[in-house]
């Protein structure tokens, strides 16, 4: 023992095509006005012909790798967070192995919706306490496009590609994570679920300027119970929050930036006010990305420290929320 993660790099990668609610307007029975009310939601990126969900990641992960200094065949272990990998096998995680060059890593998929990030943020951190000296790319991508019912009117305003990357390696300085809890809740399945569909039933479309629907996925998309989504947001986070800034003995106040799963302008107000952190404090992308599952933090991330808005020692919490139930909380010193 022992070393802990710290985030050397970060990277990001957004499809090119940007879906607008005007668009969607011609879709589903929506308007700009509902959806901008309802979630803070005005664009998100849709994914086309060759940014499959490997590719936006390995994109992402270059630009982490440039940023850390860390060339291909100098990393250990490859994570992928993702719900919307092109093939249940092989992984993502070895598809970016292979696309980026990375011979000497190991790899694997995590699937914990949009936690996923965090739950391969954390499992990066277990391996960084025993063998500090790896360098482990841990990212999140997704392709929730490929997947939406276009015609459903109640799902299809909320989701968006892309996908976020770093380059994780083991510190004993001040920095890096702090402390962590995840959590997850099986029983609450039916509340958020996405059924798994052979890749030849659902393939990734190229939509061109406005997605089509694809007939192929008919029953295999998103069945969502909003609402109680948005409860369930709220008070885990909110509670999970509360209870590790308990356990490390720090107040909200210490806080100086909170980066959020991307979900919903709502949940995040309402988390904010929950846990009595100023809304100012919270970072969010959702405006111009919607719900990119795994990836929204990543991507946030990394939009946050191109920004500058991150400051050497300053104390950053990340909190996530997704289909499973799963959710979590990490406290990080950047
Ligand atoms: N445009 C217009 N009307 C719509 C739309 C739309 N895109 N979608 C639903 N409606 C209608 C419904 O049909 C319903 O109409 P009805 O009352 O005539 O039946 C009405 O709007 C629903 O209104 P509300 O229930 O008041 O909507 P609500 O304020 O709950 O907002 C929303 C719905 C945005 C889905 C909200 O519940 C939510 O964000 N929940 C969280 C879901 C989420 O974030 N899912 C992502 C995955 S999980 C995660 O990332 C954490």
């Amino acid at each position: 023992m022992t070393g802990k993660a710290t985030i050397i790099g970060t990277g990001s990668y957004l499809p090119r095509h940007i879906l607008t609610n005007q668009e969607l307007e011609k879709i589903v029975d929506t308007s700009d006005d509902w959806i901008n009310t309802r979630t803070g939601i005005k664009t998100r990126r849709i994914a086309g012909a060759g940014e499959e969900t490997s590719i936006m990641a390995s994109q992402a992960a270059y630009k982490a790798m440039e940023m850390a200094g860390v060339t291909a065949l100098e990393l250990d272990m490859i994570i992928v967070g993702t719900i919307t990998p092109e093939m249940v096998m092989p992984s993502c995680a070895c598809l970016v192995q292979k696309e980026i060059g990375a011979e000497n890593a190991f790899a694997f998929d995590v699937s914990a919706a949009c936690s996923g990030f965090v739950y391969a943020l954390e499992i990066a951190d277990r391996y960084l306490k025993n063998a500090p000296d790896m360098k482990i790319l841990v990212i999140g991508a997704e392709t929730l496009s490929a997947r939406v019912d276009w015609q459903d009117r109640n799902t299809c305003v909320l989701f968006g590609d892309g996908a976020g990357a770093c380059v994780v390696t083991g510190s004993k300085a001040e920095d890096g994570l702090l402390a962590s809890q995840l959590y997850s809740d099986g029983r609450l399945w039916q509340l958020l679920s996405l059924d798994a569909v052979p890749r030849r039933y659902c393939p990734v479309v190229d939509y061109g300027t406005v997605p089509e629907r694809n007939s192929f996925c008919d029953g295999s998309a998103f069945n969502m119970v909003g609402k109680d989504v948005f409860k369930y947001a709220v008070r885990e986070m909110g509670d999970a929050v509360e209870n590790l800034l308990n356990r490390e003995g720090i107040t909200v106040n210490d806080i100086n930036l909170m980066i959020p799963h991307q979900a919903n302008i709502r949940i995040l107000k309402s988390l904010a006010e929950r846990v009595n952190l100023s809304f100012k404090k919270v970072y969010t992308t959702i405006q111009k990305y919607g719900n990119s599952s795994a990836a929204s933090l990543p991507i946030a991330l990394d939009e946050a420290n191109r920004e500058g808005r991150l400051q050497k020692g300053n104390l950053l919490l990340f909190s996530v929320f997704g289909g499973g139930f799963t959710w979590g909380v990490v406290l990080w010193r950047w």
